[in-house]
C-alpha cells in the first residue's frame, strides 16, 4: 500500500466501501501467490497463529472478521475448531468457498459475505473468539463502530485477537537514511494514507494498540500484545529475505528478542492484541 495525493470515496461512505471490496476482491486472484515463497510472511503469519493458538481453548467457535481467501480459516478447522469466516470482497468469499468444495471440513468451517460494520447480519455463533487478521481492520476509521458490536457475539470471558497496523514501523524509519521523509513518516498523516489495492483507491488507517484498546471500553481487558516485524521488512518486501539471508536473519532474531517488551511491542508492520471479554 502506497502514498498518494488522490480524491477518493470518504470512509464511511457506500463509495469508500464498493472501492474496498472491488480492490480486494481483484487482488484475491493473486493474492495467495504473492505470499507463496516469501519467508517474511510465513513467519508473520506463523508468530501470529502461535499467539492465537496460545490463547484458544480446543474445539473453540470462531468468528474470523476479514477472513481474505481463508488461510486462517482453513487451518483452524483443521484443527478442530468451527470457524465462521467472513469477508466484504466477494472475491475473497469465493475463494473461500472454492477451497470449501475440496477440503472436506463438513460444518467446522462456514463463509458469510458480511461487512465488520455489519455483524448484526452474522447468522450464527454465539462465538468464543473474534479473530482478524493483517490489517482488515486498518480500512475502517472508528474501530468503535465494529467493537460496539462484538458483545452480542461474544460469550462471558471470548478471546478477541486482531492484528492491525500501527504508525510506527520501525523498518520504515530507516528510510531516513536516504532522506525519504515520505516513507518514514506516512502512517502518521493525519486522515490516514491512500491504499491502492488490486486498481481501488482507497484510504486506510493506522491505530496505536492504545487506541484500539481504547475502542473496545473498560469490559474488555487486554492480556497480550506484540509487535511483528519492526525491524525484519515488512510484509510488501518479499525480495529482502532472498536477496540479503544474513541480514534477514539478524533483523529477524531483533525482532523475536524486543518484541514483547515495552515501547517495542507497540511498533511493526502490525502488532497483535489480544483481549478478553469481562462479562462473566
Ligand atoms: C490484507 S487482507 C487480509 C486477509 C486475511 N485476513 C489474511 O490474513 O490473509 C484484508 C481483508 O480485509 C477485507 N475487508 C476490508 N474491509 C472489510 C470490511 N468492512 N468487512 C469485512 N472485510 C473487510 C478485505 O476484503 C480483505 O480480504
Amino acid at each position: 500500500m502506497r502514498a498518494e495525493e488522490i480524491t477518493t470515496g470518504r470512509e464511511g461512505s457506500a463509495e469508500h466501501w464498493r472501492l474496498v471490496a472491488d480492490g480486494f476482491s481483484q487482488k484475491a486472484l493473486e493474492y495467495e501467490a504473492f505470499w507463496t515463497d516469501h519467508p517474511n510472511f510465513t513467519r508473520m503469519r506463523e508468530r501470529v497463529q502461535a499467539h492465537f493458538d496460545g490463547l484458544l481453548a480446543p474445539a473453540s467457535r470462531i468468528l474470523e472478521l476479514n477472513a481474505g481467501t481463508g488461510i486462517d480459516a482453513l487451518r483452524l478447522a483443521r484443527r478442530g475448531h468451527r470457524v465462521h469466516a467472513t469477508d466484504l470482497a466477494p472475491g475473497m468469499i469465493a475463494a473461500i468457498e472454492a477451497k470449501m468444495r475440496t477440503a472436506g471440513l463438513g460444518d467446522r468451517l462456514s463463509v458469510q459475505r458480511c461487512s465488520y460494520l455489519d455483524l448484526e447480519l452474522v447468522s450464527v455463533g454465539p462465538f468464543d473468539a473474534v479473530f482478524s487478521n493483517f490489517g482488515g481492520l486498518n480500512c475502517v476509521e472508528d474501530l468503535g463502530r465494529v467493537t460496539r458490536l462484538l458483545k452480542k457475539l461474544l460469550v462471558p470471558g471470548g478471546l478477541v485477537t486482531w492484528v492491525i497496523m500501527p504508525p510506527i514501523c520501525p523498518w520504515e524509519w530507516l528510510a531516513l537514511r536516504r532522506g525519504d521523509w515520505g516513507t518514514a513518516v506516512r502512517r502518521l498523516r493525519p486522515g490516514g494514507v491512500i491504499a491502492h489495492v488490486g486498481g481501488a483507491h482507497f484510504r486506510t488507517y493506522y491505530f496505536t494498540p492504545r487506541q484500539v484498546i481504547g475502542s473496545f471500553g473498560s469490559e474488555f481487558r487486554p492480556i497480550k500484545l506484540e509487535g511483528l516485524s519492526l525491524f525484519a521488512p515488512p510484509g510488501d518486501r518479499k525480495e529482502f529475505a532472498h536477496r540479503h539471508p544474513h541480514w534477514y536473519r539478524t533483523l529477524v532474531r531483533l525482532d523475536d528478542w524486543l518484541c514483547t517488551l515495552p515501547p517495542f511491542r507497540n511498533w511493526g508492520d502490525f502488532f497483535i492484541l489480544s483481549l478478553r471479554y469481562r462479562r462473566t
